[in-house]
């Protein structure tokens, strides 16, 4: 027998995350810049219809803008505009869209792929780039606080299948991700309010002076105000790259720091036919997982007491009544097989201050669930 072939490389990413106003103003280079090489690149758009109904002027900008343009890049059809959020992920209609134009407009592997809108979208239409030609260049514009902060500096995408949220997905770093602020200020209250969530969790599990800042902030976010919240969103961006950058950025371990509060948040979506945003199941399960913490004596109640006011604060629920239903705790089965090892949550110490462990006592979370209602019913007596 011939010994094995041992077979080894590495191949290193990098992207740059920018953070800009004003996007498609023929004055501001930094969009046609990004995709500028030594062709003229096809540069194909898909545009959640939330962003384009609020942006009534968006396509038109966008036009004159690849006209301005037109010696770095040239647009390729009219943009594809499909329905915002989680109904772009629900179904694969949109992400075969994508491959179809892919195919007819000849979209190669130096072309551009450029996805504009909120997570779900992003996350779609990522999905569809990294298999299309097994992966296009992809440029995202999040236009969500979550999916600034969040989700669309990331490496993941996916679809849901199955009744599973991102059954189907892959790991593909973008080519690049713009920011541009402007577009949070059409957002509904709940969208605002929601991808806040994320930057509570980082905080949560390893800054809390982080944690503290947020606190001060909490009247001036809860109020709309854009310049704490591009602080927020710029603090909670740089912690979620460094942390894919150190950590395990395509999953491999059964650890996954990045996804406290998640367990229970990806069954309130699914239990709530999406009806409730990501975040503000995030935060939800992130209120559960610092109760169950404070149950198991690792957290002190006055530290509780600041979560929860915090989130109280900013103006999300902390129960919902889906929570009480059995099948929220199956979700700690479905998690574990979604990481595909042994379970592994992640619980709080302290704040700034994640610990992971490997069981859930499921009567303590009982018990938490029942705090939880209290405390929505404005008893925030830990
Ligand atoms: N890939 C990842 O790592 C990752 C991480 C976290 C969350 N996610 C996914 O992200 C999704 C949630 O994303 P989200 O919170 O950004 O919301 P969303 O994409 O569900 O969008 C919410 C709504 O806001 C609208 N919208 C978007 N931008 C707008 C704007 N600027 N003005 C007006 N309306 C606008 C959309 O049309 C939609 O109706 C979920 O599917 C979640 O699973 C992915
Ligand atoms: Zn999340």
């Amino acid at each position: 027998m011939k010994k094995p072939i041992q077979q080894h490389f590495s191949v290193p990413f990098q992207y740059q995350v920018h953070f800009t106003r004003a996007i498609f103003d023929k004055n501001n280079p930094l969009f046609a810049h990004t995709v500028k090489s030594d062709l003229v690149p096809k540069v194909f758009f898909i545009i959640d219809q939330g962003v384009a109904e609020a942006h009534p002027n968006l396509i038109n900008q966008i036009e004159a803008y690849a006209e301005a343009y037109k010696h770095i890049f040239q647009l390729c059809g009219r943009s594809l505009i499909v329905p915002g959020g989680e109904q772009s992920k629900n179904t694969n209609r949109y992400f075969q869209q994508i491959l179809e134009a892919t195919h007819t407009f000849g979209i190669d592997r130096h072309s551009y792929v450029v996805a504009l809108g909120g997570g779900a979208v992003l996350d779609m239409a990522g999905f569809a780039s990294a298999v299309a030609h097994r992966g296009i260049r992809h440029i995202r514009i999040p236009t969500t606080v979550l999916s600034q902060n969040d989700s669309g500096v990331g490496v993941k995408n996916g679809i849901n299948s199955f009744g599973k949220k991102n059954f189907l997905g892959t790991f593909a770093p973008p080519f690049a991700v713009i920011n541009d602020v402007a577009f949070l200020t059409t957002l509904d209250d709940r969208d605002w309010r929601a991808g806040i969530s994320e930057a509570i969790k980082v905080a949560l599990i390893k800054d809390a002076s982080f944690f503290q800042w947020i606190e001060k902030q909490a009247s001036s976010l809860a109020s709309r105000q854009m310049e704490p919240m591009e602080t927020l969103i710029y603090r909670c961006a740089e912690m979620h790259l460094e942390h894919i950058a150190s950590g395990d950025p395509f999953e491999m371990g059964s650890s996954r720091p990045l996804d406290f509060g998640h367990w229970a948040a990806h069954k309130l979506e699914q239990l709530t036919a999406y009806q409730i945003r990501h975040g503000e199941a995030v935060t939800i399960g992130m209120a559960l997982d610092a109760t169950y913490s404070y149950l198991k004596n690792m957290l002190s109640a006055e530290e509780l007491h600041r979560i929860v006011q915090l989130m109280k604060t900013l103006g999300f629920d902390l129960y919902v009544p889906e929570l009480s239903n059995q099948e929220v705790l199956n979700g700690l089965d479905e998690f574990r097989e979604h990481l595909g090892g042994e379970l592994t949550i992640m619980l709080l110490n302290a704040i700034g201050q994640g610990v992971e462990v490997h069981e859930m006592d499921k009567h303590l979370l009982q018990e938490a669930i029942s705090k939880l209602k209290k405390f929505q019913e404005a008893d925030l007596k830990v």
